[in-house]
């Protein structure tokens, strides 16, 4: 089976060559813990390879977002990436004047799985990035419709036959983690002498085999990078 880089070597080699491309990915941290740093590269591989590419920004602004990640040397200005405001509720002055496509995309998870309907009919993106998902629970007071959404959601991705990441807070995710066809958790340890290591683990890759132990990262100026295990002792935040 044919895989796909996720832009982040090291975390390629963890997944014997990369992604299986077509299917849905979660990316689970903490805040801070990189999360955006890797949605964001696994976007910016696809653009590296002249595919076209849909970011979803739920919680950063697209301002904030691209100024972040121009530091790592990404620019998510380029005409084969999307960067969709989809931050649920937002109501500057800016919305006095939106248009219905975003009226309907920041409303609530319904709109916006019609949203990204709308724009996978109308361009042929093969990676799209959710980041994070955390912020469409909070459009919704009742788990089951999330969790019913959720599904359509995968549907209509799957329909597409995009390969997706879905970017997610630690706190309460079972039915991503159920229904993905991978799961990657960006983990903080404290060393029993007050060191914060960073360490990044597949817990989940349907159809592959897959490296299932612990492997330290960090963020450089680079962006994420991900080391070889043996490299934990020395390696720090
Ligand atoms: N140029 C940089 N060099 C090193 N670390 C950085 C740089 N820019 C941001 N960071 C760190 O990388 C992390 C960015 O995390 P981010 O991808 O936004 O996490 P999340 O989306 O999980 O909240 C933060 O902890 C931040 O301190
Ligand atoms: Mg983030």
């Amino acid at each position: 089976m044919g895989r796909i880089s996720t832009g982040v070597e090291g975390l390629d080699e963890m997944l014997q060559g990369g992604l299986i491309p077509g299917r849905t990915y979660l990316v689970k941290g903490g805040p801070g813990s990189g999360k955006t740093t890797l949605a964001v590269q696994f976007i910016m591989e696809g653009v590296k390879n002249g595919e076209k590419c849909l970011y979803m920004t739920l919680e950063e602004s697209p301002k904030s977002l691209k100024e972040n990640v121009a530091k790592f040397g990404f620019y998510l200005d380029h005409p084969n990436v999307m960067l969709i405001d989809a931050r649920p509720g937002v109501t500057d002055m800016g919305d006095l004047f939106l248009d219905d496509f975003h009226a309907k995309l920041t409303q609530n998870f319904e709109g916006m799985i019609k949203s990204v309907e709308e724009l996978l009919q109308s361009w042929e993106y093969s990676r799209v990035a959710i980041d994070p998902i955390t912020m469409m629970k909070i459009t919704l007071k009742d788990e089951l419709d999330y969790r019913r959404l959720f599904l359509r959601f995968l549907e209509v991705l799957d329909r597409y036959n995009v390969t997706a990441l879905f970017t997610a807070e630690l706190i309460s995710t079972d039915i991503e983690e159920y229904m993905a066809s991978g799961v990657i958790e960006l983990r903080t340890i404290e060393t029993s002498t007050g060191r914060t290591l960073r360490g990044i683990k597949i817990t989940k890759f349907r159809g592959s085999g897959f490296d299932d132990e612990m492997r330290p990262y960090s963020i450089t100026e680079r962006g994420m990078e991900v080391y070889s295990r043996i490299g934990f002792r020395e390696t720090s935040v």
